[in-house]
């Protein structure tokens, strides 16, 4: 197989403010690498509320949906585009469920079972399918400094 025919694939990772706040950075930047996939873009950002309710939008009627903004604005957040042949799928393997909790016990080599605490914070996320990857991707990186976006998220 030659590079050429090997078709890549970009996921939205991100890094959640208790993973920044606790220093986990550099050893999730070590598993990322490690594990194959190249950081195409990163930047770290703060969420407001307008931008946070817009990114987890599918989530609104949710129960938790309140905390989970009060709690996504917090404090910075890295995001980073992961490139590789099945990034979207391997990404998310690789951090685990999404109980931090339940990680720990069923999936110890996680990224959740590393730096996350429980199904709130729980230390990073990924894109779910090859619909919210894109979408995630220009959230954050569709290179509008003047619209709206620049509105919900800004640039530290
Ligand atoms: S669902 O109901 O299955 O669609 O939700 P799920 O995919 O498990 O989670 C979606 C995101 O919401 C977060 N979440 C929560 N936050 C706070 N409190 C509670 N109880 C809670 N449950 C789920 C969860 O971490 C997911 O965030 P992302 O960033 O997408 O991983």
């Amino acid at each position: 197989l030659s590079n050429a025919s090997v078709e890549e694939e970009k996921t939205l990772a991100m890094i959640k403010p208790d993973g920044l706040f606790s220093n986990h950075t550099d050893a999730i930047k070590k598993v990322i690498l490690d594990s194959g996939f190249h950081i195409f873009e990163e930047m770290i950002t703060q969420l407001n509320k307008d931008g946070a309710s817009s990114f987890y939008a599918e989530h609104s009627s949710k129960s938790f949906f309140s905390s989970l903004i009060k709690y996504m604005t917090s404090g910075p957040v890295l995001v980073m585009v992961l490139e590789k042949e099945n990034a979207i799928a391997d990404w998310r393997n690789l951090i685990g469920p999404t109980d931090a909790r339940k990680a720990k016990s069923t999936h110890p080599h996680s990224i959740r079972a590393m730096c996350g605490q429980d199904l709130e914070k729980n230390c990073v996320h990924g894109s779910d399918s090859l619909q919210s990857a894109p979408r995630e991707i220009s959230f954050f990186f569709g290179g509008t400094l003047s619209g709206t976006e620049a509105t919900m998220h800004d640039e530290l």
